[in-house]
């Protein structure tokens, strides 16, 4: 067993362990009764503008940065690390956030490095305490997931995005959203639910025959699909592919047969899920089976050949519940087909070489 405490795989434990590491993050930095949020490692670093840099996973968890930023009206983009690196943009007065598990990949610290060098201010957004990034960088601000052993990142992904919700609430102008405030409250409850009552396996099961797996989905949801298909393409060695939903009809489209399934992430009932509907019905009418992750608000189940429930909740936390859901699908994909999960070919854990 050597540490897996019964999983077969450390990313299944790790999956599972992702309730206490999303207690872990929010721990003393979210005040329910009083409705404020404090993240004490931010010192004083100015935050009007914002670059995020990072790699493989720790991107996706930067898309999704850049758009809670954005919604505060804080001016914010998610940049890859290694053009951000070779090719950097104006910096003017940014700060730059390195979000990296390991704080060691090789492309963010060139990127943070970079940023260093050009006079911006810099935080380290990571799990390693002690790590070249957060050593490097003005100030680290610390996700608390454990460490985590899978190469596929999965519970470090959900405190990047949970902390990520953190500092958006600390910069953003005004008190704390209270809506936030209780969805995060609730959080770690609703991650349990999605792992005692989730159907991925048998989702799975139903698809081991596919050609290829795609992902869609809009706003916040959009990174969402391409974190679930990067984790499908990691440990099933499938051809897998994340597509914002408002691009099918500019070319994936072409790509759609009844033997791709469409995992399509869709979240309330408002104007982005009744668009994310159309693109459901898009592709069912092209034969693709639909796999629906969603709160059920929306009639998305409606179309679908499988729905993968998540609790209801803000739209900023659907997005972490819907990440749950799309790494037991791709798990349980893997699993089935025997891959090496832990240890996926040509991987590693931690790439400290450009
Ligand atoms: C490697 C891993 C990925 C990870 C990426 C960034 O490619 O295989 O799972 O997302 O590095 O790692 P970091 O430690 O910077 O988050």
């Amino acid at each position: 067993d050597t540490g897996k405490s019964g999983y077969d795989h450390f990313m299944l434990k790790e999956i599972h362990e992702q309730p206490r590491a999303l207690r872990q993050c929010l721990r003393g930095r979210v005040d329910e009764l009083g409705g404020t949020v404090s993240v004490e490692e931010l010192g004083d670093l100015d935050f009007d503008r914002i670059h995020l840099v990072a790699a493989g996973t720790s991107y996706h968890a930067a898309v999704y940065g850049a758009g809670l930023l954005s919604a505060e009206g804080i001016s914010a983009q998610a940049h890859y690390a290694h053009e951000y690196a070779s090719s950097p943009p104006p910096i003017e007065d940014a700060t730059v956030v390195g979000v990296s598990q390991s704080g060691e990949t090789a492309d963010t610290l060139a990127a943070t490095r970079e940023a260093r060098r050009r006079g911006a201010g810099t935080l380290a957004l990571t799990n390693t305490v002690g790590s070249t990034m957060a050593r490097e960088c003005d100030d680290a601000f610390y996700i608390r997931s454990g460490p985590e052993i899978g190469v596929a990142a999965t519970k470090t992904f959900a405190g990047q995005q949970t902390a990520l919700n953190l500092l958006t609430q600390v910069v953003a102008d005004g008190t704390p959203d209270r809506d936030l405030v209780s969805a995060l409250r609730d959080l770690p409850g609703d991650v349990q639910t999605i792992l005692d009552e989730s159907n991925a396996e048998a989702v799975a099961e139903a698809y081991l025959d596919a050609e290829a797996y795609f992902f869609i989905g809009r706003g916040l949801n959009f990174p969402v699909a391409l974190e679930g298909a990067l984790k499908m393409k990691e440990i099933s060695y499938e051809h897998a592919e994340g597509f914002a939903a408002g691009e099918l009809k500019h070319g994936p489209l072409a790509l759609v047969t009844a033997n791709t399934p469409v995992f399509a992430t869709v979240v309330g009932d408002g104007e982005l899920a009744r668009k994310t509907v159309g693109n459901v019905k898009e592709v069912e009418a092209r034969d693709a089976p639909v796999v629906a992750v969603t709160d059920g608000r929306s009639d998305a189940d409606r179309y679908a050949d499988h729905t993968l429930e998540i609790p209801e909740t803000d739209p900023r936390t659907a997005a972490i519940l819907a990440n749950v859901q799309l790494q037991l699908a791709s798990y349980h994909t893997a699993a089935k087909l025997g891959r090496s999960i832990d240890k996926p070919r040509n991987l590693a854990k931690s790439v400290t070489v450009e």
